[in-house]
């Protein structure tokens, strides 16, 4: 297996609010504030190593000089649906970032994924891509959407979801060992329909009230 590199958030603020998401009689408000206050947590640790640059700025007191990010060379790209869940909580911690999104469904007969939607801020090669989607089951879809991205040629990709089953992650890794996945938990396995163990369901239609 391809051992790529991957971050486990174990921060204890951010486990609280998973283990609340979890539980099935969630409110879909809930959930959705929860998952909100989960991504600007997560925003914090994806964008550690943003480059700064110096600026001159003047205090009350005295010239100093100060960090600054460029907040434009962010783009968060959303895997559609779920991934619009996280993009919010980001937005609130980057504002400069701009916003891609990538759409795919499965094909029935032969389960390749196939792309519905493709939009990202052009051009990409001065761009930090983190790509979100809250569910990394299978790493189909992922690993499929990583791999149109790569056409567009962004400086960097990096992977963010809530939770990550096994499987998913090894099969995202044996083909993008380079692209780093960011997870709050790495769950047992998945069942027969391809729902992560323990889970917490099917994130859209919490994310969104449509079950
Ligand atoms: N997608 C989901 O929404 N939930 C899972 O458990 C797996 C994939």
């Amino acid at each position: 297996m391809n051992q790529g590199t991957f971050h486990h958030l174990t921060h204890p603020l951010i486990q609280h609010k998973l283990t609340l998401m979890r539980e099935k009689d969630r409110s879909t408000g809930g959930f959705r504030r929860l998952l909100h206050e989960i991504a600007l947590l997560m925003a914090c640790e994806l964008t550690r190593d943003m480059p700064t640059h110096a600026v001159e700025i003047e205090t009350p007191l005295e010239k100093t000089t100060g960090a600054l990010i460029d907040g434009g060379k962010t783009v968060f790209v959303v895997i559609l649906r779920a991934g619009a869940g996280l993009l919010d909580g980001m937005l609130e911690v980057v504002p400069g970032a701009r916003v891609g999104h990538i759409g795919l469904y499965r094909d029935p007969k032969t389960l390749a994924a196939v792309e519905y939607y493709f939009k990202v801020p052009e051009p990409m090669n001065e761009s930090d891509a983190i790509v979100l989607d809250p569910m990394l089951a299978t790493g189909h879809s992922a690993a499929a959407a990583v791999t149109r991205l790569k056409a567009a040629k962004p400086r960097s990709i990096r992977f963010a979801c809530l939770l990550a089953a096994p499987v998913g992650l090894a099969h995202f890794h044996s083909l993008h060992p380079e692209v780093p996945v960011t997870t709050c938990a790495i769950d047992r396995e998945l069942n027969d329909h391809g729902y992560i163990l323990p889970g917490l369901g099917d994130a859209g239609d919490r994310i969104f009230g449509t079950q």
